[in-house]
């Protein structure tokens, strides 16, 4: 008899395929260290609206700059990267901003991390990393959340807005 796989399971395996035996390592990116530059990250906020109140998870967190410009704006935020160089730069820069009460950092596989608390998520990685992700979007964020991408769309979503700054695109998507 066969072994039944569930729809989830079957995702999960062809992920893994797809990303190779490092994954999940710090020896592994599965996108690799750009930074958003800042006033692309102020106009991401401004996009999605970021404030008080809000709960932000940028997935590949870099060196922190979105989440430190969250809460420099009030939002609580959470920034995950599997490189823990980035994760010590991005510690320092919140204490450096005196954030750091708002503004926290994990070293983590962004493919583990809970996304249901979050009200917004930013994401600048790769094509076929959003569109790995992008089920778990729509199913863990609550009605309401949004999702920013800076680089590259979700596919399979259309998005409530798209613009194009200096050779850079950026999308805002509304959870239904
Ligand atoms: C293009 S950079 C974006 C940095 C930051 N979000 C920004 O916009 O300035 C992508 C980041 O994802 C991190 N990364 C790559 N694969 C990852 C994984 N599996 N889990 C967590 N972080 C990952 C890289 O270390 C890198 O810092």
């Amino acid at each position: 008899m066969g072994i039944d796989l569930g729809r989830g399971q079957e995702e999960d395996r062809s992920c893994k395929a797809l990303r190779g035996p490092w994954a999940g390592t710090p020896q592994h990116l599965d996108a690799p260290y750009w930074q958003t530059s800042e006033p692309l990250v102020d106009r991401m906020l401004d996009l999605a609206e970021v404030g008080p109140g809000d709960h932000l998870i940028d997935l590949g967190c870099g060196d922190g700059r979105i989440v430190i410009a969250a809460a420099r704006r009030g939002a609580k935020g959470l920034g995950v990267d599997i490189d823990p160089a980035r994760i010590a730069e991005a510690e320092a820069a919140a204490r450096a901003a005196g954030v750091e009460d708002l503004a926290h950092f994990r070293r983590e596989d962004l493919f583990e991390t809970r996304l249901e608390a979050a009200s917004v998520v930013t994401l600048y990685l790769v094509p076929h990393v959003n569109r790995m992700l992008a089920p778990r979007l729509s199913t863990e964020l609550a009605p309401g959340s949004r999702v920013l991408s800076h680089g590259f769309p979700l596919r399979q979503w259309a998005p409530r807005t798209r613009e194009f700054i200096d050779g850079h695109e950026l999308y805002l998507w509304v959870v239904d």
